[in-house]
């Protein structure tokens, strides 16, 4: 459903929803409700980050969470001391935009990319890629180990975005936890992965510092899949695990964002529990492979 022209952001919700949701409409809303979307609005009104069209299941597992983590006693509290300290803002910031991330999360979708996206991508003199919600870069590192092996890391360029700074900066040093590293290395067998995993970052203590040529043609960037427009013109596309957090009029505005940036004929990957099937670019996309959540932009 898209917004009506009148209809301010955050109120796609039927008459008669949950009371609880921040997305009900404007009189049918429990106090808690409403508390939420004032906390929603002031952050985008003083720090232009717009959570307000994240689905109310997220925005209210995530804020009871700082809650507790930053040992305040209400939502209007936090909301008091964000307004006037940039800083609890910052940390809020964290607890809101769930940096949490995997190499080769779900094999199979690399996998899927190995046999059907990459033989296409041999076809271009040039390619560019787009990996939006990147957090702390493990999906970079994963596709740019995949590019490598198939021989077309070194004409690819990859943007990375994130709205989490922190995140982006972590991205860009590349050092992960040796404990999940060996975790990552059975996704990193099951997806194709050709080599010892082991070959492409170097352990030093309890953690793995991967190779930094990897993410020599990586530009890491501050880009919000609800607040800016489309920056690049790319043939693949990788958003993963975004869209579940956004209600149906946000996941429209992105996937619009990705039908606008990808080239003709360009492609789209999504998470496992994602899917275009009940949006509004359903018919704009062809489904490559169900499963491994991977479309084609349509002609
Ligand atoms: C759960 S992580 C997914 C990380 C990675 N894509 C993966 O699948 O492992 C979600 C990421 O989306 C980012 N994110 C949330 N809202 C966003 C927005 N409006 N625009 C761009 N990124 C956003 C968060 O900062 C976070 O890093």
């Amino acid at each position: 459903m898209a917004h009506l022209p009148s209809e301010p952001p955050g109120t796609a919700a039927l008459p008669g929803s949950d009371p609880d949701d921040p997305n009900a409409a404007p009189g049918q809303l429990s106090a808690g409700a409403i508390e939420l979307r004032l906390l929603m609005e002031a952050i985008y009104l003083k720090y232009s980050y717009d959570f307000r069209d994240y689905t109310g299941a997220s925005q209210k597992r995530r804020v009871q969470y700082a809650l507790t983590q930053m040992n305040m006693p209400s939502i209007s509290a936090l909301q008091e001391r964000i307004l006037h300290e940039p800083a609890m803002f910052a940390r809020l910031l964290q607890y809101l935009t769930i940096p949490v991330s995997e190499m080769f999360r779900d094999p199979a979708y690399f996998l899927g990319i190995r046999k059907l996206v990459v033989p296409h991508l041999h076809t271009y003199p040039s390619v560019t890629m787009w990996v939006a919600g990147c957090s702390t870069g493990e999906e970079v590192y994963s596709l740019a180990i995949l590019l490598r092996e198939e021989g077309l890391l070194e004409r690819t360029r990859i943007y990375a975005t994130d709205i989490n700074p922190e995140s982006l900066a972590l991205a860009r040093q590349g050092i992960f936890p040796l404990e999940a590293v060996r975790r990552y290395t059975a996704n990193y067998q099951q997806s194709g992965g050709t080599r010892a995993f082991s070959d492409y970052y170097t352990a030093a203590y309890d953690a793995a510092r991967f190779d930094p040529s990897l993410i020599a043609d990586v530009i890491f960037a501050d880009h919000s899949l609800a607040t800016d427009s489309v920056f690049a013109q790319t043939q693949f596309i990788s958003c993963r695990n975004v869209l579940i957090y956004f209600n149906r009029t946000l996941q429209d505005r992105a996937l619009g964002l990705f039908h606008e940036s990808l080239s003709h004929r360009g492609f789209l990957g999504l998470g496992s529990k994602e899917s275009i099937d009940f949006s509004g670019y359903a018919n704009r996309f062809d489904v490559l492979a169900r499963s491994e959540r991977l479309y084609r932009k349509a002609t």
